[in-house]
This record gives structure tokens, sequence and C-alpha cells, in this order.
């Protein structure tokens, strides 16, 4: 067991090193790529307002595409990430956007508080993926709007099924051969 833990801790830490070494030429090398998903979300859900939480938001890549196709609708979005030289890069770019240093895997956040969870190719970073998606079911509000992006080369589509499925009710996926990513979502319900 102290060996498991002592295994998911390595993979953290290498996976908070990673990202802060990287940090300065992510936004040149995956802008494009990372756009043609949010295209892909932006198309399927319909964003009503509230606050939302972009979980693993990196450079802000997310909220500088939904402010380039002036996407507000009164979404309020917070920005959490592990790596702080990737929070460093997104504050400089947007200087008003809300950011916090955190963990997916222990979000510091009380339950049901958000009306929508993005997390767009940073799941499978994730050590203990399920401790993940304990943690997103718990903070979003059941009637939220959900939209999760795993690199396919990370994990093939019955894996995602039987990951996420047990935990959420009327999920889709979007079938997209040209995105790198399987994308998970599920739309805002009606009160
Ligand atoms: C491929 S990048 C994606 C960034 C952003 N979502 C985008 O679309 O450009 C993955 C991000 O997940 C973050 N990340 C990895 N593990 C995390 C964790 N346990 N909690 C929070 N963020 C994490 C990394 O620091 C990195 O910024």
């Amino acid at each position: 067991m102290r060996n498991l833990n002592a295994k998911k801790l390595d993979k953290k830490i290498k996976i908070i090193e990673d990202y802060n070494s990287s940090a300065k030429i992510y936004d040149n090398r995956y802008k494009i790529i990372q756009n043609y998903k949010f295209k892909l979300i932006i198309e399927s859900l319909v964003f009503k307002s509230g606050i939302y939480l972009d979980a693993g938001s990196g450079t802000n890549l997310f909220l500088d595409y939904l402010n380039k196709e002036r996407i507000k609708r009164n979404i309020r979005l917070i920005g959490l990430d592990i790596s702080f030289n990737m929070l460093k890069i997104a504050k400089e770019k947007q200087k008003n956007s809300y950011l916090i240093l955190g963990d997916i895997e222990n979000l510091p956040f009380k339950s049901n508080l958000f009306a929508g969870f993005i997390s767009i190719t940073s799941f499978q970073n994730l050590p203990d993926i399920r401790k993940g998606i304990e943690e997103v079911n718990r903070v979003f509000k059941r009637s939220g709007l959900l939209a999760i992006t795993i690199l396919k080369k990370s994990f093939n589509l019955n894996e995602i099924k039987k990951l996420f499925q047990p935990h959420f009710q009327d999920l889709n996926y979007i079938y997209d051969n040209k995105c790198e990513d399987w994308i998970i979502f599920k739309n805002i319900k009606d009160d």
C-alpha cells in the first residue's frame, strides 16, 4: 500500500515538474490542437450562466477561446491547476482571471458548488483517476454541465465508459476521428 501511494506521489511530482518546465512553450505548441477540442465542446454544449470550474486549466487557453469567440453568457470561470508555472502564464495573459493552485484529486471546494465542470486533456495525468472522478461528482451540481476530455492514447472508450458511467447519468460522447481526446459531456438540465 505504502509503495503504491509512493508511486502515485512520484507520478504527480513528475507531472508538476514536466508542466512547470514546458509552460513557456505550451501555447505555441498546443493552442491549435486545444482550440479544435474547445470548438467541438462549444458546438455540443449549452452554456448557461453560473460558476464553472476549469480543472487543469493550464495557461487559460479555454478562457482565451471563450473570450475570442465572445462566449460569455455570465459564466464565471475558475481555473485550477497543479502547475504554478502554467498558472503564471495564464495570469500574465488574463490579469483578471480567477486562478487556484490545486489538485483535481483533492479539490478545495465544498460540495455541489459548480454549475459547470470542464476539464480538457488533464485527467489522463491523474495518478488515481477514480479519485478525480469522485471529486468531480462531489463538487458539481447534479443538474450541471460536464465536459471532460481525455487523451485517447491513454484510455480506450470502454475503459472511459466503465470509469464514468457508474457516477453520472445521461452522459454523451463526441465521436470525432480528428480529435486526439475522448470528449465526455452532459448538458445542463433545466430545473
Ligand atoms: C495538457 S494540459 C491541458 C491544459 C488546458 N486544459 C488546455 O486545454 O490547454 C494538462 C494540465 O493539467 C494539469 N494537471 C495535471 N495533473 C493535475 C492535477 N492533479 N490537478 C490539477 N491540474 C493538473 C497540468 O499542470 C496541465 O496544466
